[in-house]
């Protein structure tokens, strides 16, 4: 292995420890920061993700409350649950967990929240913000966290080639709007599942940032020697060897660390970042509440 090792846990760990610094300097001007955080149905990974996010406040000094919602509640219910919280002047982070369960509008969801309690940066107002290249509010937190990582690593994008692969609005699309703000300065492809040949642009590609939930599509061979890779994917597969019966793999394979000059692990990459940004999310709109 090559690779320099992009240690999101390591980072994200420095991250909270002076977000913590911050919450207490809240707490002595008497705000207590408070993020909200809405679980609905039985999905055992949200349960998993919901519980990293809590232990994720504690270690910041974070109020957490949890709102556990049956897997049949219906569109009104959580509807009133977001309406609740928007009101409630003690909570300063609301965040759904996603998926919400089958039959429930998730986009209306998330435009019933209030955007500046909008600590997962989905409001079309704090997406809108980023188009318009005002990156100074709520970023969606996976890639705010995927920024953080290569500024730390103090890789220099002006006017290398980038390539993000997946277009969601939760990942894939700000990230490419990040990568390409003025800056960062690189020149951004983003890759989907109809793209033609993938590789080809992969083999040009100074970043290559996968966020497609698929594992290991992306082949080691079609890293450019050098490159710096980001694998946002986090995906159980069998794995007889294990007493589990399975592992956590991302959607690269894991031989790219031979070729590649920077990767961030899975896990112990991206995941930890994503939370320690929700955290920080968290702490500016309580911050901004006092302001
Ligand atoms: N489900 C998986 N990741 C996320 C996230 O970052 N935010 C929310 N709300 N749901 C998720």
């Amino acid at each position: 292995m090559s690779a320099v090792i992009l240690d999101g846990k390591a980072l994200g760990l420095r991250i909270e420890a002076e977000l913590a610094e911050r919450v207490s300097a809240l707490k002595e001007s008497g705000v207590e920061p408070h993020l909200a955080v809405v679980l609905a149905g039985d999905d055992p990974a949200s349960h998993v993700y919901v519980r990293n996010k809590q232990r994720a406040c504690e270690r910041t000094g974070i109020k957490s409350t949890r709102v556990d919602l049956p897997n049949n509640v219906t569109q009104e219910d959580l509807m009133r649950v977001v309406a609740n919280l928007n009101s409630d002047n003690s909570v300063h982070g609301i965040l759904v967990q996603s998926p919400t369960p089958y039959g429930t509008d998730e986009l209306a969801i998330t435009e019933a929240i209030d955007p500046s309690k909008d600590v997962d940066g989905f409001h079309p107002t704090n997406l809108g913000r980023l188009v318009m290249g005002q990156v100074d509010g709520m970023l969606p937190c996976t890639p705010a966290g995927v920024m953080k990582i290569i500024e730390d690593a103090s890789i220099d994008l002006q006017g290398k080639k980038a390539v993000v692969i997946g277009r969601s609005r939760i990942v894939g699309m700000p990230l490419a709007l990040l990568l390409a703000q003025k800056g960062v300065d690189a020149t951004v492809t983003i890759a989907h599942s109809r793209t033609q040949d993938i590789a080809g642009i992969c083999r040009t590609a100074d970043l290559v940032v996968a966020a497609i939930g698929r594992a290991e599509a992306i082949q080691a061979e079609w890293i450019k020697p050098g490159a710096t890779v980001i694998d946002v994917g986090i995906n159980r597969v069998a794995d007889d060897s294990r007493e589990s019966g399975s592992r956590l793999t991302g959607d690269i394979e894991p031989e790219a660390a031979n070729i590649a000059g920077h990767i961030t692990p899975v896990p112990g990459g991206v995941g930890p970042m994503t939370i320690s940004m929700l955290m920080s999310n968290t702490v500016r709109a309580a911050e901004l509440r006092l302001n």
